[in-house]
């Protein structure tokens, strides 16, 4: 599969099989996390690979991983972030969602299904998992495999803007206009 291949087939999975990721597939996703780009190479992300009972448990309490046996908290870590000196700000949240989106599509290739997970209780986590101060838990990827029919990987049509307003230096785009540009 080529990467455009994989990014389209890639889909938000939230019904999973019980069924384990096994220990090398779990190693190509973490390696995926591993060589992702980090602003001024300050990696300030750590990862909480979570897939006891026990540690789903935990995450429960604050999020749904839709049964996913694997869940993958992506933590920024703020004594290692880069700040922008013009108007301070801190690209953490832009580099844990790169490690995220590297893991994602990782784990898409592997066969494997996953959910891009936002909507949790970040305290809740926190406490749950002895986070100090400086670590913020930012996503929370769930991998597992599928137990839901497949999204079509030619949706995009239906379900994203078209191309040239997603591209609002296209000639013609009506985005263009709108700006002004025309
Ligand atoms: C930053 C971000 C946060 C998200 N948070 C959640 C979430 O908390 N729960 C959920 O079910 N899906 C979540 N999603 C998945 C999106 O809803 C989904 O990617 C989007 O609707 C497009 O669908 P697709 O992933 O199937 O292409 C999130 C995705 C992103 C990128």
């Amino acid at each position: 599969m080529d990467f455009i291949e994989i990014a389209k087939k890639r889909y938000s999975v939230r019904s999973y099989k019980d069924k384990k990721v096994e220990e090398e597939k779990l190693k190509k996703i973490l390696e995926a996390a591993h060589v992702a780009p980090t602003a001024a190479n300050l990696q300030p992300v750590r990862l909480i690979t979570v897939q006891s009972k026990e540690g789903l448990g935990k995450i429960g309490k604050g999020a749904n991983l839709y049964g996913a046996p694997l869940a993958i908290i992506v933590c920024a870590d703020h004594k290692k972030a880069w700040v922008r000196p013009f108007d301070k700000k801190r690209t953490t949240d832009i580099d844990a969602s790169i490690l995220t989106d590297h893991m994602m599509l990782q784990a898409t290739e592997l066969e494997l299904g996953s959910v891009w997970i936002c909507y949790f209780k970040p305290d809740v986590i926190c406490r749950e998992f002895g986070l100090p101060d400086h670590l913020e838990p930012v996503n929370i990827l769930a991998v597992g495999y599928p137990n839901e029919e497949a999204a079509d990987p030619e949706r995009h049509s239906q379900t994203r803007i078209p191309v040239e307003e997603l591209n609002m230096s296209a000639p013609f785009s009506s985005a263009e206009k709108e700006i002004g540009l025309q």
